[in-house]
């Protein structure tokens, strides 16, 4: 009994030195907090003037509970600071994988950096920065971490500059926009995206183990092409539509990117992401700015829709050019002549675009070079003057019966390559990225030119510049990119040359800003042989994207299903083409998820199909602005379901339209039972009509009223089988 009591005054002793003590290094810390509407990102400077992240999740009701998480130890030692720096730095005591890794100008190779200060400004209505000064000890270099937080949408965006005082120029080794530590979950599953032509878009999810799994391209431009920027984390399970915590990401960089996702020795996991250092040590002079490109993400407790809808109403609020503005449904020619067309082809192509319905033609490639003419794909790029052969009155002329017709017009160019068989070729040698002395390897017998270089970017900024000069009505540029970088070399960067990867971005993302100065609105396309380029530094300067030259519907289906998790249907370009042997109504009704447009010869559709088509054009511009500005809801996966359906509401909650899409042609497939809707109001009633009816056909779907509540719990079947292989539903408050 007394040997008891003893060890209970021992155990309250040690109990108050263990509070005490706690308490004094909770007072000698300092907390960073960056709230949205629902979630916190905390950092903490610690005694030793470390930066850490401490939190990032859900938001806690008492602001002041965050100053109470524990920091990092194991065995013994204390891992606060270190493995969840806030911007980890290499060659002291970080050894995991860093953010940032320099070599100074006497040679030296280890970098620390220490918290100086921080400050928070309010940007506009609902955004704020958070910009936090970090500076080496002994070496002169200085980094700021920027954390920009979007309130409502839920979005944060990171990204930092770099800048030093030391006597040469210094090497950024790696230079990463964000370094982020999710700590506290039981596992984490990776959903990645893979492709190649024609086959963009590929999901495959995995639970992430230890070590370092590094999304990355080294491709220089078209840099998507084998993998996008964007990317899922789910923590402690895959996260659905509706339900779980999941991270959505990306990376604001048109060029070479890696990302790297460490699950480090306490189970934690750090997200590094940023521009590729691959090959691209850069050469940073005496107090010359780096700024790194943005990381954007956003994090969900309610699973992957509410994610995608925050992230759609951020593009369209603050990222996308005109994202809250229209976009134009256009007959497009590349399918329907490639090379081959003249004049008077053309002029009947623009006459059936008014017959269709849609807004605009667009004149797709093969429209320029004389001496080496652009009959295929092996020549005339660089060579921005009309075909006179195919086009003797020049692109005016065909803008004009644009004109009187009613349309409006657009047209290809793809100002940033070089044909080896063309003038600018000869003219340039200088100007091409190729490595002097080995022989030249082309992708698409093309090259590329060097946007590093000023003289470049004011010819490729001539090119659209001249086309809008000549043709102040011209409505749409396509802005194609159908090349990747082989054989890296700048003649304009002499010494400088792993700069080069960077500085081709940046030259680029200068010629887009000169264009947009001048021409502020202009709707274009941002196509990279399909889904080669997409991310949100390229949508500050482009209104729209091809996600893949694949126009079968049925991998439409699919491949717009997951583009749509990131970019909202407005930027996301779809055509009825003649790929697939679907039916036009099929085609016709997947195309319509996205900003619809059309790749056909018109004059080949029959009468019924005809008339279906500009019907159906009517009905989607009836329901355009739901498609392209409203909430979208996934009510069901084409993967491993026999029907795939996606929904649209309307911000006010009155209008709505739902696609069912058959992806299964087998017997029987289909969908049997009602599929639940989303997004309405359980109170409220809604007229369902089935529309885009094949003429002399019967709707699948009779028109009724039913309740939200009715619509969402118990559901509607769109009857979609192998015959009746898409449904549409327009939903209507009754
Ligand atoms: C790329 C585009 C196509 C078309 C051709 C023209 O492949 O993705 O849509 O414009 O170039 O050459």
């Amino acid at each position: 009994m007394k040997k008891q009591s003893i060890n209970l005054r021992q155990s309250f002793a040690i109990a108050f030195f263990i509070l005490t003590s706690y308490c004094s290094s909770i007072t000698a810390q300092e907390i960073i907090p960056v709230k949205t509407k629902s979630n916190a990102l905390v950092l903490r400077v610690n005694k030793g003037k470390e930066l850490s992240t401490i939190y990032l999740g859900e938001k806690l009701a008492n602001d002041s509970d965050y100053a109470k998480i524990q920091g990092q130890f194991r065995q013994g030692t204390d891992y606060s600071g270190i493995y969840n720096a806030a911007y980890t730095a290499s060659g002291s005591k970080n050894l995991l994988e860093p953010a940032i890794t320099v070599t100074h100008a006497d040679g030296n190779t280890s970098l620390d950096l220490l918290y100086v200060s921080h400050k928070t400004n309010t940007i506009s209505a609902g955004v704020s920065q958070t910009e936090i000064t970090l500076k080496d000890p002994v070496y002169p270099v200085e980094v700021h971490l920027f954390i920009q937080a979007y309130f409502d949408t839920d979005v944060i965006e990171q990204w930092t500059t770099i800048q030093h005082n030391e006597k040469g120029s210094i090497t950024l080794n790696k230079y990463a926009s964000a370094n982020l530590y999710l700590k506290g979950y039981n596992s984490f599953w990776l959903n990645q995206y893979h492709g190649d032509w024609a086959k963009e878009m590929q999901p495959e999810e995995t639970k992430i183990t230890h070590g370092i799994k590094t999304l990355d391209t080294k491709l220089g431009s078209r840099t998507n092409l084998f993998l996008p920027s964007v990317f899922m984390i789910s923590l402690d399970k895959p996260a659905t539509e509706d339900e779980g915590k999941v991270l959505f990401a990306g990376l604001e960089w048109s060029g070479n990117f890696r990302t790297d996702l460490e699950l480090d020795p306490l189970n934690n996991l750090r997200i590094i992401s940023g521009i590729n250092n691959a090959a691209a040590a850069y050469k940073l002079a005496k107090n010359e700015v780096f700024t790194t490109p943005k990381f954007w993400y956003t994090l969900s407790s309610k699973g992957k829709g509410n994610a995608s809808r925050n992230l759609h109403d951020w593009s369209r609020n603050y990222k996308i050019l005109d994202g809250k503005g229209d976009r134009l449904t256009l007959l497009n020619n590349w399918e329907a002549t490639y090379f081959s067309f003249d004049e008077e082809k053309l002029k009947v192509l623009i006459a059936d675009s008014k017959k269709l319905g849609v807004d605009m033609f667009l004149l797709d490639d093969g429209w320029f070079g004389n001496t080496y003419p652009r009959n295929n794909d092996d020549a005339a790029l660089g060579d921005w003057d009309v075909n006179k052969k195919k086009l003797p009155n020049g692109i005016g002329t065909l803008v004009k019966t644009a004109k009187d017709n009613q349309v409006k017009f657009g047209i290809w160019i793809e100002p940033e390559m070089v044909s080896p068989a063309s003038d600018l070729y000869k003219k340039h040698p200088e100007w091409v990225v190729k490595q002097q002395g080995r022989s030249e390897h082309y992708f698409r017998n093309q090259l590329v030119l060097d946007l590093a270089n000023p003289k470049v970017q004011d010819f490729v900024y001539g090119v659209v510049d001249n086309l809008f000069t000549e043709n102040p009505e011209l409505a749409y540029i396509k802005w194609d990119c159908n090349a990747v970088i082989y054989n890296a070399y700048s003649n304009y960067l002499k010494d400088k040359q792993n700069n080069f990867y960077t500085d081709y971005v940046n030259g680029l993302y200068k010629v887009l800003e000169r264009i947009r100065v001048k021409y502020p609105t202009v709707p274009m396309m941002l196509c990279s042989g399909g889904g080669g380029r997409v991310d949100y530094g390229a949508l500050k300067y482009f209104t729209e994207f091809w996600p893949s030259d694949n126009t079968d519907p049925l991998e439409r289906v699919y491949m717009q299903y997951e583009y749509s998790y990131f970019y909202p249907a407005l930027t996301i370009a779809a055509h009825v083409t003649d790929w697939g042997k679907q039916s036009i109504k099929y085609r016709t009704d997947v195309a319509m998820m996205g900003r619809l447009g059309f790749d056909i010869v018109v004059k080949e559709l029959n009468e019924k199909d005809l008339a279906f088509t500009q019907q159906a054009i009517k009905n989607y511009n009836v329901l355009s602005n739901t498609i392209w500005q409203g909430d979208q809801y996934r009510l069901q996966n084409p993967w491993g379901n026999d029907a795939a359906s996606v929904m649209f509401v309307n911000k006010n909650g009155n209008e709505g339209v739902v696609f069912t899409y058959s992806v299964n042609s087998r017997y029987e497939a289909g969908t049997h039972l009602p599929i639940k809707l989303k997004g309405l109001q359980a109170g409220q009633n809604y007229k369902v009509e089935e529309i885009n009816v094949y003429p002399d056909k019967k709707p699948v779907v009779e028109t009724a009223v039913y309740s939200g509540d009715f619509l969402m719990q118990v559901g509607i079947n769109p009857n979609v089988t192998a015959s009746n292989s898409s449904v549409v539903l327009k939903i209507t408050k009754a």
